[in-house]
């Protein structure tokens, strides 16, 4: 969702801005825009995507300046509606990620008085809010007045014209800055500074801050406060492509490196002993997380004994039963809006929290008890992939402390059969799903969350229509839709439910539903049934959890890259959604 980017120091700053902002494409948008201060103001936005050529934003003088990716939620994606906005006088200017909520009574107020807008968003406001406060020398007094007459989340960055920097502020959205050499910058996420500095603040809620070429001063609440400079482990070549046609791609070929850097980094013991003494466990994520929720409990209760429940977030935050024991929350980004407020709902009932993650500094990490940390590095796909193995690895290191150990055997091989997986044929599968418009993904035990996670992948890459579904429950309701021209992906592998899937299979190919059947490499008798054989690596019930995923990313893909899409960038999604 909305990106923002803010430089302040020796360079141009206009291109510099545009770069940024493409390093957050990967988030989502549907326009564009920057503005920069030489002796004005100057405002450059545009619906829609932003164009290749290099130069753009050459035109832009000046050497501070502020950007903005917009995916629209007040007004519709529209030139006049993209980010930045200006005051009456245009002296100030103003992006914004988050929603103002009482934006339609402060419009009204301040058209009242004699303001212009020029947009339909709740961002404008705020230009119209530091326009009233503004004097000359203190433009973060006069944003933080404006601050205090708003309701809702924003992480905003604010220029003026004549003053020497750039102010932020942040509430319940994400905002890093960056420190340089004469520099400093500012940005939704990482990204966007990792080319000028290693050292970054994450700002609190509440925070205030100005920016100038020679550093950074931060107020809360009215009272100068010194927040931690952390140094950044990721580096550029973690956010380029490297060879790959897509981010996607890339990061689905990570997965061996990046399980295996979790398991061997993750420190499990004292979730362990939470999740042993406590009488009840919540796991709360959404969409990939929610699935890796699912695959984690049911190692855990198989593994450990742990009974566990699992939530989506934007559930979870109007749930009427009990909150009690520890709630976790599972959030790639750290930033999802139902996530957070689901765990804010678990603090408020004095639960135990606990959080994985894959970004350090992100809001999740400061509301959590206790943070556990994959190693998944900048996911820039907005489909999740190596996340959600790395979610994975953390859960299977959980379960296997929580059971002597009884999974690290599996921990041990698995990243070398994730590779293998990474090579399995998969053209007659690819060239059976490029031709469907619907596509039924069934598995049972930890393999239904699998072909949830296979059917999402499926769906929001190749906008084929994609189900995912526990095998038994096919027959009741869904086999009305099987015809020739459904194929149904089936993950059907040696365990307690081989020979339910093999009759399920069989159910299926009499319903002449074209199957495509992912198994053990021997398995010659699911082989004989199916339509296409996904063979995995030879292996345990743990590792073909990973490889079925794998195998499924990969199914995604491909059917995608034939069918041309925006793999990287799917319509409409975001990829951190930090709203409700
Ligand atoms: C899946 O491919 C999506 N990117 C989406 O479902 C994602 O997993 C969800 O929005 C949750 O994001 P989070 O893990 O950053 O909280």
């Amino acid at each position: 969702m909305c990106g923002i980017v803010g430089y302040v120091g020796r360079r141009t700053a206009g291109p510099l801005l545009v770069e940024g902002l493409r390093k957050l494409e990967y988030r989502g948008y549907d326009s564009y825009g920057v503005a920069t201060l030489h002796r004005s103001v100057s405002v450059l936005k545009k619906s829609g995507r932003i164009p290749p050529q290099a130069d753009l934003g050459k035109g832009l003088k000046g050497k501070i300046g502020i950007g903005h990716t917009r995916w629209a939620t007040h007004g519709e994606p529209t030139d006049r509606n993209a980010h930045p906005h200006t005051d009456c006088t245009g002296r100030i200017a103003v992006v914004h990620n988050g929603i103002i909520e009482n934006y339609a009574k402060l419009r009204e107020e301040l058209e009242g008085r004699g303001h212009r807008f020029l947009s339909d968003t709740d961002t404008e406001v705020i230009a119209h809010l530091v326009e009233e406060a503004f004097q000359p020398g203190k433009l973060q007094e006069a944003v933080e007045e404006a601050l205090r007459r708003l309701e809702g989340s924003y992480a905003i960055l604010v220029i003026a014209q004549d003053e020497p920097g750039i102010v932020a502020a942040r509430k319940s959205s994400p905002l890093v800055l960056g420190i340089g050499d004469g520099e400093t910058l500012a940005a939704s996420d990482m990204t966007p500074l990792l080319e000028y500095t290693e050292r970054v603040i994450f700002l609190e809620d509440g925070d205030v801050a100005t920016l100038r070429e020679g550093g950074i001063t931060i107020c809360c609440n009215g009272t100068a406060v010194q927040r931690p400079v952390e140094q950044v482990t990721w580096c550029l070549d973690d956010v380029k492509k490297g060879g790959f046609p897509h981010f996607m791609l890339k990061e689905i070929h990570e997965q061996p490196q990046v399980f295996y850097e979790t398991v061997r980094s993750v420190d499990a013991r004292e979730m362990a002993a939470q999740m042993r003494a406590s009488p009840w466990v919540t796991l709360i994520g959404c969409g990939t997380s929610y699935h890796a929720g699912l695959v984690a409990k049911y190692l855990l209760e198989a593994h450990a004994g742990i009974p566990v429940r699992v939530e989506m977030g934007s559930e979870f935050k109007y749930f009427a039963p009990p909150v009690r024991g520890l709630v976790v929350a599972i959030t790639q980004s750290g930033e999802t809006a139902d996530t957070l407020m689901a765990l804010q709902k678990a603090r408020a009932h004095n639960c135990q929290t606990a959080a994985v993650t894959n970004v350090v500094g992100s809001s999740v990490t400061r509301m959590a008890d206790h943070v556990l940390y994959t190693r998944a590095g900048p996911e820039i796909g907005v489909a999740a992939t190596k996340s959600f193995t790395a979610q994975l690895a953390v859960f299977l290191q959980l379960a296997s402390r929580l059971s002597d150990g009884a999974l690290d055997g599996a921990i041990a091989t698995a990243h070398l059969a994730m590779g293998d997986a990474l090579r399995t044929e998969l053209d007659g599968a690819v060239s059976l799903c490029t031709g469907a418009k619907d596509i039924f993904f069934v598995g049972r035990g930890p393999f239904y969350p699998v072909a949830l996670e296979g059917a999402l992948k499926m769906k929001e890459i190749s906008y084929i229509h994609a189900e995912g579904y526990p095998a038994g429950e096919l027959k009741h309701g869904p086999f009305a839709l099987l015809t020739p021209e459904t194929p149904v992906v089936a993950i059907a592998l040696p365990g307690p439910t081989y020979g339910a899937m093999i009759s399920n299979i069989k159910e299926m190919k009499a319903r002449q539903a074209p199957v495509i059947g992912i198994g053990d490499a021997g398995d010659t008798e699911l082989a004989d049934v199916v339509d296409v054989f996904l063979p995995l690596p030879d292996g345990p019930e743990a590792v073909h959890i990973l490889t079925a995923t794998v195998i499924l990313q990969r199914l995604a893909y491909h059917t995608a890259d034939a069918l041309s899409r925006d793999i990287d960038r799917p319509r409409n999604l975001a990829k951190s959604v930090t709203v409700e």
